[in-house]
């Protein structure tokens, strides 16, 4: 039985996966009802598909999940016949994405979500497609094979079904992709509206502006140009912001809406609305509180997932010692204390850095964590970066680094601080 338990939760209440698609997260989902409003609008009201950016840890993929939520209930503006239909999964950007493997991804994606919502679909009088031969191609042994898409999406354990697809053609010589892209858009016919609503996440790993550019322009046809899909694009990358002025992309993406940190005052009811959810006493041990909380939300610079971490890193550490104070200043003072030895201990960690690295560190710190470094401190730069201090890309220029801090740096920083 996990420790949990035994302070009166059911499980932990600092888990640091996004909030899921359903009435529970919408319970769990503080703030961000603007976000929502414009996500919603953009998806069932116009004709661009959504951008969304901000840095990591900052919210996104659990609004969008409650905005699609709300889209598939039908509770945006549109008319009651548009039927929003988002995807079980989103896509997911790696280092290794090209167009044809987003265009692969999607099209498997797609066909499992008419399978999915074949029911939805013909009850709302949509021409779909026979299901049972999309669900013998979904399952057959070539596409499992395909680049992996297919089982690490869910497919693979329908192996008992009946295999009449040729294994000896190619995933484009059938046509497949085409016929899927057509069936999606029959979903969707011109007069209704609607479509399936499908999320691009982790669009900053494919690289800088250029190569986000790069990648969105070669999947604009057909990916972005096909009739029932809505995208909601994704990243915590600023140069989202820049997308819709390429020539290719104008009129295809809309605007970015930005997502900033939550309100400060907003923080500790993030805290308040888990422990509601998780207690199973009415009086249970609250290692983390909603103005502790909110201390480590600051040092975290508005990264929820890192202050949910620390959260739970310092309930196990707490628990272990049997060190919880029932107190509830007493518990403040020592998560405070805590999380001091935890950034003294990073600092430790980093004894190799010269003092000339720090410096450069401190004006990092000062101008708020991102900091363009002339070319010449390469070497102090380098030191900072082994020691996970700061991450860097060359400038657009090449003639020097541009430099932010990381988590680590962060806390670090929590030690160089006077008490
Ligand atoms: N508005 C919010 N209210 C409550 N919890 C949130 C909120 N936004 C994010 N979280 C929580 O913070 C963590 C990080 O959120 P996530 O959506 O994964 O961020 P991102 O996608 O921007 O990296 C998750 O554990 C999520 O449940
Ligand atoms: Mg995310």
């Amino acid at each position: 039985v996990s420790f949990w338990f035994e302070l009166g939760f059911r499980d932990s209440p600092y888990a640091t996966v996004p909030v899921p698609a359903d009435a529970y997260g919408e319970r769990m989902l503080v703030g961000r009802s603007a976000e929502i409003d414009a996500l919603v609008n953009t998806i069932s009201s116009t004709t661009t598909h959504a951008m969304v950016n901000g840095i990591n840890g900052v919210g996104k993929s659990s609004l969008i999940a409650v905005a699609s939520y709300r889209l598939r209930l039908g509770r945006g503006p549109s008319g009651p016949t548009a039927l929003f239909l988002p995807l079980r999964h989103s896509i997911n950007i790696t280092k290794q994405s090209t167009s044809d493997s987003v265009r692969t991804d999607l099209v498997l994606a797609l066909a499992q979500a008419l399978v999915d919502y074949h029911d939805t679909l013909q009850d709302a009088g949509r021409p779909v497609p026979v299901v049972t031969d999309l669900e013998r191609w979904l399952n057959a042994p070539l596409l499992r094979s395909h680049g992996g898409g297919a089982s690490a999406l869910g497919f693979g354990g329908n192996a008992t079904r009946s295999l009449s697809v040729n294994a000896g053609e190619g995933f484009s010589r059938l046509g497949l992709a085409n016929l899927v892209l057509e069936a999606v858009a029959a979903c969707s016919p011109p007069d209704v509206g609607g479509g399936f609503v499908v999320t691009l996440e982790n669009l900053e790993l494919a690289g800088g502006p250029t190569e986000i550019r790069g990648l969105l322009e070669a999947c604009r046809d057909p990916l972005l140009t096909t009739r029932g899909v809505r995208w909601i694009i994704c990243g915590a990358s600023p140069a989202l912001r820049q997308m819709s002025n390429s020539r290719r992309l104008d009129g295809i993406v809309g605007r970015p809406i930005t997502v900033q940190p939550l309100p400060e005052d907003l923080v500790g009811d993030v805290i308040e609305a888990r422990v509601e959810s998780y207690r199973t006493r009415t009086d249970p041990l609250v290692p983390v509180d909603g103005t502790c909380f909110t201390y480590l939300f600051n040092v975290a610079r508005g990264n929820l997932r890192t202050a949910l971490r620390y959260s739970e890193e310092y309930s196990v550490w707490a628990y272990q010692r049997d060190a919880l104070a029932d107190d509830d200043d007493e518990r403040r003072a020592q998560v405070v204390a805590w999380l001091r030895a935890r950034a003294e201990a990073e600092v430790a960690a980093a004894s190799q850095v010269p003092m000339a690295a720090w410096l450069i560190f401190d004006q990092i710190v000062d101008t708020g964590g991102t900091l363009a470094v002339d070319m010449a401190r390469q070497r102090e730069l380098n030191s900072l970066e082994e020691h996970g201090l700061i991450g860097r890309t060359l400038t657009p220029t090449s003639d020097g680094f541009d430099c932010e801090l990381t988590q680590a740096g962060w806390l670090a920083n929590v030690a160089r601080q006077a008490p």
